[in-house]
């Protein structure tokens, strides 16, 4: 993990140094459901990893999900089924500040803000609204087109100083900066906005299906054979990989060699990430192995790592009033720290104060 930008002495940051802190983290993780291996390597592992050096806040942004229709019923239970994923991960619902977005309405009230800031031109770009939208761009919502102005809004509504983001948000990210950049020099307001760093992961935050090393995994993929879901069980994962896709030849000698090779790739990838381990300091390990050798070690190491994350969130999908409890309690320590922020941008847009 590094930090990628390099900027001027950051005002924003002596508050935490003060604290023997790096910054405050924000991030969002929608409620889709059927969270997967990707989604624990890519991002929500790292969240447990950051928050000894940062002050986080984790967010389950359901009002991101309602961009494209969800089911009501549905995205209460998948609401929780991501807050269940970041505890039983290791993030402390405590320390830290597990919530959902419709809790906190000052993202909203920021995004509308943040429309009139950033610009159409601006927001045609996004790649990911391009490809969301598709040929159908007539009939996608608003919402989707704006969806990176409330995400620009989750980030600075707390003055986050960093965000974790794997490759597709970093478009998103840039957004946030050029917004805070925006504002600060439309409103005369230097350094109101921090220009938000992002935090890039190292290797592995690209898992690939199992059935297809050249495909990323995906919750809408309709093989279940495809991805590990982070409740499946032992026996689940052991069958998933048994049958995980691979190719004839015995396991590559080198790094080059497995890159050329997207299915071991993909696969050494997934034992590397899970086992904390350098890719090339596995593929030494297994070079020239018969795949079934390897599949049985990544196996053992996946049920090892993934078994005890998956039983906890079975546990905490099975209580739902603790869980919601958690995101309450968050929300209203959320809420003390983006009101008065809230109220600052009020005054420098001249809004009457109420
Ligand atoms: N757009 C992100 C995704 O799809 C989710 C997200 C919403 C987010 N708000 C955020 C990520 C703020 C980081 C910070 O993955």
């Amino acid at each position: 993990m590094s930090d990628v930008s390099t900027a001027a002495p950051n005002p924003h940051l002596a508050q935490y140094e003060a604290r023997g802190l790096k910054g405050r983290i924000l991030s969002g993780v929608q409620p889709t459901g059927n969270l997967h291996l990707g989604n624990y390597l890519g991002a929500i592992r790292n969240f447990a990893r950051l928050q000894d050096d940062y002050e986080c806040l984790y967010c389950v942004v359901d009002q991101h999900a309602i961009t494209v229709p969800q089911d009501p019923k549905l995205l209460a239970a998948q609401t929780r089924e991501i807050a269940s994923a970041f505890l039983a991960a290791g993030v402390d619902g405590k320390k830290q500040i597990i919530f959902n977005q419709s809790m906190v309405p000052a993202h909203a009230q920021l995004a509308w803000v943040f429309n009139c800031v950033a610009r159409m031109g601006w927001m045609s770009r996004m790649t990911q609204f391009k490809e969301k939208a598709g040929k159908d761009r007539e009939n996608v919502s608003l919402g989707l087109f704006a969806y990176p102005a409330l995400m620009a809004a989750d980030i600075l509504i707390y003055k986050a100083t960093h965000v974790p983001v794997g490759e597709d948000q970093k478009q998103h990210l840039e957004l946030t900066r050029d917004i805070a950049i925006k504002f600060n020099n439309d409103f005369a307001a230097p350094d109101f906005f921090p220009v938000t760093e992002p935090l890039i992961f190292g290797e592995a935050t690209r898992v690939m299906s199992l059935r297809d090393g050249t495909k990323k995994m995906s919750k809408s993929d309709p093989s279940d054979q495809s991805r590990i879901n982070l409740t499946d069980d032992a026996d689940a994962i052991a069958m998933k990989i048994r049958r995980a896709k691979t190719d004839p030849l015995p396991m590559p000698e080198t790094v080059e060699d497995a890159e050329k090779r997207p299915d071991a790739d993909n696969l050494l990838g997934i034992f590397a990430a899970l086992a904390d381990r350098e890719k090339a300091d596995v593929v030494r390990e297994f070079a020239g192995q018969q795949f079934s050798a390897f599949k049985a070690a990544l196996t053992e190491v996946a049920v090892a790592k993934l078994g005890p994350v998956g039983a906890e969130m079975q546990r905490l999908m099975k209580d739902p009033a603790h869980v919601d409890g958690i995101l309450r309690d968050g929300a209203a320590r959320a809420r003390a720290i983006a009101d008065p922020i809230l109220a600052d941008v009020y005054r420098t847009v001249g809004f009457l104060k109420p």
